[in-house]
């Protein structure tokens, strides 16, 4: 639901990212595992599948919310599945047996249905079950497995499947190719800001640093103005040599100045009626500075070469991403053309500063332009979304933009990883030699056998093939022993000290 072709305030769905009007704006959950459907208030549907149904599962499930139909065969799988439905599915594909497995491809090759599999270490030995996993399912996890988390990790690939559901399409009227994505408060505020200015005048300033949106702010303050009807001018003043700048903008008559073969309208005057944006304003020479002071004062123009004044109605909007207090103190700006141009001024926030909306961004960015990869990617890895967070991100939207459309193309997996955004410096996952890879490993066995046994040595020795001499030493080693000594629910050995 769109209220305006050039801004979609967008709920902080995790990796889902639901288009909602801005004049409603939902508020920001630190997390959800929500998808679009359920910020719309519709049913989240599951499909269950397991050749022994989990009836607990299931009751937890529902009282989540989830409206859940449940299968015990391939067959009755494929009855479920509708074609057109969104929902996320659990299959435990640790429930059966593996003649059966084959059976259930047709139903988790549906794209309209995130799957979570549930499967032993045993079962995940069998290729044709990595192969399921791997190409149709969202994640998995190995059983036993915390109710909760299951729901917590339907909830995602629902969010996911969702992202891919039709939209329906804008009126042609206000169709515009480029939605403003926002739900952090800056975002909001800067919503609130757009829609207070469209509605007069005054000239607009609006700074920020590369590639944060600018420019696509100055579009929807016009596309949501009176003069929305009338062209919308973009004049790079950066990009154009400084002795053409004059005649780019104000036009000239003909014969005004050799090979001016014929007149000549100005981006200003072509403007007339709407806006004009001018970006990268720092950048206008001191003689144009002049010139388009006089014509903010005046409202009038006069073409290189002409006599006449010509009355021209444009709102002005300009930009830029330098520091133009420095300028002026360097008198390469002038004080009295910046107050002229910043009647109102607006500050783009920096997209490191937007917290969730990174992600949303990113997810956005990904469903736009997804097509680009034949194979079907389904979101980020942990990995990327973490480097998403840690990188600090100089150039703001457009880097965000280039990163993820790059790692599109080059993903291999279904989830883009900080590697595929070039960003893999950015996860806190340290490198690491082997020797403590293998320490690491030792120390978390150690740690699962004794939360298993509850510190009784004697079980988790047997567990780990190990003596409970050599399990008391390595415990000492990894810092594993509890303060005080009492660490055995059970016997001492031999170089454990006495208890009194
Ligand atoms: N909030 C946003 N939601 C969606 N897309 C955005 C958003 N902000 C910026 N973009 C996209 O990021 C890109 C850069 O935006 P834009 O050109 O408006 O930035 P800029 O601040 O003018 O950059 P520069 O300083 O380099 O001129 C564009 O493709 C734009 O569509
Ligand atoms: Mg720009």
């Amino acid at each position: 639901m769109r209220e305006s072709p050039h801004l979609t305030s967008v709920t902080a769905v995790a990796a889902a990212g639901s288009h909602l009007s801005l004049a409603v704006p939902k508020p920001c959950p630190a997390t959800s595992s929500a998808g679009p459907a359920a910020a719309r208030g519709v049913a989240r549907q599951l499909l269950y599948v397991a050749r022994t149904l989990d009836e607990t599962l299931i009751a937890h499930l529902k009282s989540r919310g989830w409206q859940v139909a449940a299968a015990r065969s391939a067959h009755e799988l494929g009855r479920l599945v509708k074609p057109d439905l969104a929902c996320a599915g659990i299959v435990d594909l640790a429930s059966f047996a593996p003649r059966d497995i084959g059976g259930l491809e047709a139903s988790l090759r549906q794209q309209q249905i995130g799957w979570i599999a549930l499967a032993t270490n045993e079962r995940l030995t069998d290729p044709l079950v990595r192969r399921l996993v791997r190409h149709y399912c969202f994640d998995y996890v190995k059983p036993p497995v915390a109710h909760a988390t299951i729901d917590y990790l339907a909830g995602h690939a629902f969010g996911m499947v969702t992202l891919s559901e039709p939209e329906p399409a804008p009126p042609a009227s206000e169709a515009g190719d480029e939605e403003m994505v926002g739900t952090c408060e800056a975002m909001q505020q800067l919503f609130r800001t757009i829609r207070k200015v469209a509605n007069t005048d005054a000239s607009v300033f609006i700074a920020g640093e590369s590639g944060t949106g600018k420019e696509l702010t100055a579009l929807a303050i016009h596309e949501r103005s009176p003069r929305r009807k009338a062209p919308f001018t973009a004049i790079n003043c950066g990009a154009i040599p400084h002795h053409l700048l004059q005649s780019e903008l104000f036009g000239y008559e003909r014969g005004a100045f050799t090979g001016a073969n014929q007149r000549k309208i100005g981006r200003v005057e072509a403007a007339d009626g709407g806006t004009l944006f001018l970006d990268e304003i720092g950048d206008l020479p001191l003689e144009s500075q002049a010139s388009l002071l006089r014509f903010l004062q005046e409202g009038k123009i006069e073409r290189l070469g002409g006599r006449e004044s010509i009355p021209v109605d444009v709102r002005i909007i300009s930009a830029t991403h330098v520091d133009l207090d420095g300028a002026m103190r360097d008198g390469q700006f002038r004080a009295d053309l910046f107050h002229r141009l910043c009647v109102l001024r607006i500050d783009e926030p920096p997209l490191r500063t937007r917290g969730k909306d990174i992600e949303i961004l990113a997810y956005h960015i990904l469903h736009k332009f997804k097509t680009d990869n034949a194979r079907k990617i389904r979101g980020f890895a942990p990995s990327a979304i973490e480097a998403l967070y840690n990188y600090n991100w100089p150039g703001n939207v457009r880097e965000l933009i280039n990163r993820v459309r790059r790692a599109i193309v080059m993903a291999e997996n279904k989830l883009i990883t900080a590697d595929d955004l070039d960003l893999a410096g950015f996860t806190e996952q340290e490198c690491m030699t082997l020797t403590q890879a293998r320490e690491a490993a030792e120390k978390r066995a150690i740690e699962a056998a004794l939360l298993r046994h509850r510190h009784r040595l004697n079980e988790a020795a047997i567990d780990l093939n190990i003596s409970r001499v050599t399990l008391y030493r390595l415990m000492g080693v990894h810092g594993l022993r509890e303060p005080g000594g009492v660490d055995d629910k059970g016997a001492f050995g031999a170089d454990e000290p006495a208890r009194g």
